[in-house]
């Protein structure tokens, strides 16, 4: 057996081989503190809620922290930031540690195999995500797994572009990054993220509209289209604003990354867009013209969305983790001795 994980900046999600298909679990990458009570203790005990206690403090942790927070009247915390483990919350590794470990379970072998997601180094901030990486491979194995990091954007060409001899651009716009790959047969020819995502339209529409960042949140996950019939002077026209602004400064800064890698200019290739930023109606169609607007050297056939953006890393993750399984098992099998017949 062989696992996916997508460790992402407000989502956490496995995949694991179910029958002929996949199963995937998630929770939300937060948490809220509420003060020790026994009372608050035994009720949390009893419920499905995923918690911690430390000292006087109870920790509500994954999907159940918004919930809390608001009953509560409580800020959610989160233990990463623009697509790395955050420097500015103390508690960051004790939380996400206990919310992958309910995400991901216990290995079904010892040394199971596990891919797990991880940003490209962004190309707009000095941010390195190493410690991020190295931190999260050590948990991993000290879960009982063999883990390995996939890169965010190569894992999106894993899962939507099998059709396509793997062959591509994959861009993944999350909450705290936008990743970036092109690939060429399964190869990764340039790989980059960007420090921005749906997190910064949420924080630059609460500010231009002074509305609370979770209101802004809760409206962009809601209905909300990019039909630009919305309102002049709302949340939904902020939010509108700000996605173009994202998109003009993600292609700007992928038509100066192809041209600084010397990318091969005969190439014709599909690009597929997806991510929970990728969900709202009409994300496709204005990604497809902004990228018109650029001057990228190789050609796009066409830009793809998908069904369910918010599956699409982990199941790459999991597509690559099960292609070196089978590779190691075929290496093994080929350097076993032959059975001697009698
Ligand atoms: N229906 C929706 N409409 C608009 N935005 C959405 C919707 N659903 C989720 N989002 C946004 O998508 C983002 C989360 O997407 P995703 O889970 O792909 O990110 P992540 O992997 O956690 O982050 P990252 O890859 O940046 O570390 C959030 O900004 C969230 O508000
Ligand atoms: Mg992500």
């Amino acid at each position: 057996m062989a696992k996916g994980l997508d460790v992402g900046t407000m989502n956490i999600l496995s995949s694991s081989p179910d029958g002929d298909g996949t199963k995937f679990v998630q929770q939300r990458n937060s948490f809220v503190e509420i003060e020790y009570s026994d009372m608050a203790e035994q009720m949390l005990s009893r419920s499905e809620v995923l918690h911690i206690r430390k000292d006087d403090k109870v920790y509500v942790v994954g999907d159940d922290a918004l919930n809390f927070a608001n009953i509560f009247n409580k800020e959610t915390r989160r233990p990463m930031q623009r697509g790395i483990l955050s420097s500015e919350e103390a508690s960051a590794i004790p939380m996400i540690k206990l919310i992958t470990e309910q995400v991901v379970g216990e290995p079904s072998t010892d040394g199971e195999n596990l891919f797990f997601s991880s940003p490209a180094d962004p190309i707009d901030s000095e941010l390195s995500t190493l410690y991020h990486q190295k931190t999260l491979e050590s948990m991993l194995s000290d879960m009982g797994y063999d883990p390995e990091p996939i890169n965010e954007g190569m894992a999106v060409i894993y899962s939507e572009l099998a059709d396509h001899n793997f062959t591509g651009l994959g861009v993944s716009f999350g909450a705290g990054m936008t990743n970036v790959c092109l690939a060429y047969y399964a190869v990764p020819v340039m790989k980059f993220s960007i420090a921005r995502g749906g997190d910064w339209i949420d924080q630059q529409a609460s500010q231009a509209t002074g509305t609370p960042v979770d209101k802004v949140t809760s409206i962009k996950e809601d209905d909300f289209a990019l039909d630009f019939q919305t309102d002049v002077g709302g949340v939904e026209g902020a939010l509108s604003i700000y996605y173009e602004n994202l998109l003009d400064y993600v292609v700007e800064k992928l038509s100066a990354e192809v041209d600084e890698e010397d990318v091969e200019e005969d190439l014709d290739v599909p690009v597929v867009v997806t991510g929970g930023t990728s969900s709202p109606d009409g994300f496709e169609e204005l990604f497809e013209r902004h990228l018109e607007d650029v001057q990228i050297p190789f050609s796009i056939s066409d830009v793809r969305s998908v069904d369910d953006p918010l599956y699409s890393v982990a199941r790459g993750a999991l597509v690559a983790a099960r292609s070196e399984e089978e590779s190691d098992g075929a290496a093994a099998a080929a350097s076993a001795p032959e059975p001697e017949e009698d």
